[in-house]
């Protein structure tokens, strides 16, 4: 694996693919086991968690479900600011068990801002697959249920992840070269 630039910035690989989807085996095994007879749906978070779902979802082997959204976020009227909505979630979640698909937990602000408005919806359990998550830059209470990996706090891309729109047909996981950038 070679050295990249996108737009400005370099990047160095990070994770090859053989590991990535090595990883991706022992998640779907996991949740094969912890779901069996409950007929799991999967919420895949667009855009980038979309090759991260489909090579998970590709794995399991028990009857699943599988649906894609859009967050948007919006002004909200309570102090914690901005509320974070679902496009796209046309699914009765009433007791159903959801599996919440991200690329990448960065702040934790995202899922956290939108967990209250699933949590409404009155599902019967909900879990959080991560493909990657940045331990040192977590700053709200979010924990992910299955994570492919912990990774350092600098930006990467590949695998669905994006700079500026770029990046996320590369099957490997690059991060920022700070050196050359
Ligand atoms: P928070 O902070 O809300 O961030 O957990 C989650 C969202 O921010 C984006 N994000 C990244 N995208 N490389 C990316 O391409 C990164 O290193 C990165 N860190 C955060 C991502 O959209 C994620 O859903
Ligand atoms: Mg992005």
């Amino acid at each position: 694996m070679k050295n990249i630039t996108v737009h400005d910035k370099a990047f160095k690989p990070y994770l090859q693919k053989e590991a990535i989807q090595a990883r991706i085996l022992e998640l779907a095994a996991e949740i094969d086991k912890d779901y069996q007879d409950k007929q799991p749906l999967f919420l895949a978070i667009l855009n980038g968690s979309f090759i991260f779902a489909a090579d998970l979802f590709k794995h399991i082997t028990i009857e699943a479900e599988i649906s894609f959204i859009k967050l948007a976020s919006y002004k909200g009227t309570s102090s914690s600011g901005n509320v974070i909505t679902a496009i796209g979630l046309e699914e009765n979640l009433r007791d159903r068990h959801i599996i919440l698909l991200e690329d990448i937990i960065d702040t934790g602000k995202t899922l956290h801002s939108f967990l209250p408005e699933l949590i409404q919806r009155q599902p019967a359990s909900i879990k959080i697959a991560t493909f990657l998550t940045k331990p040192e830059a977590l700053q709200y209470p979010i924990t992910a249920d299955y994570v492919g990996f912990n990774i350092p706090d600098k930006f990467v891309l590949g695998y669905g992840l994006d700079y500026d729109g770029l990046g996320r047909n590369l099957p490997e996981l690059f991060i920022l070269d700070e050196v050359a950038s």
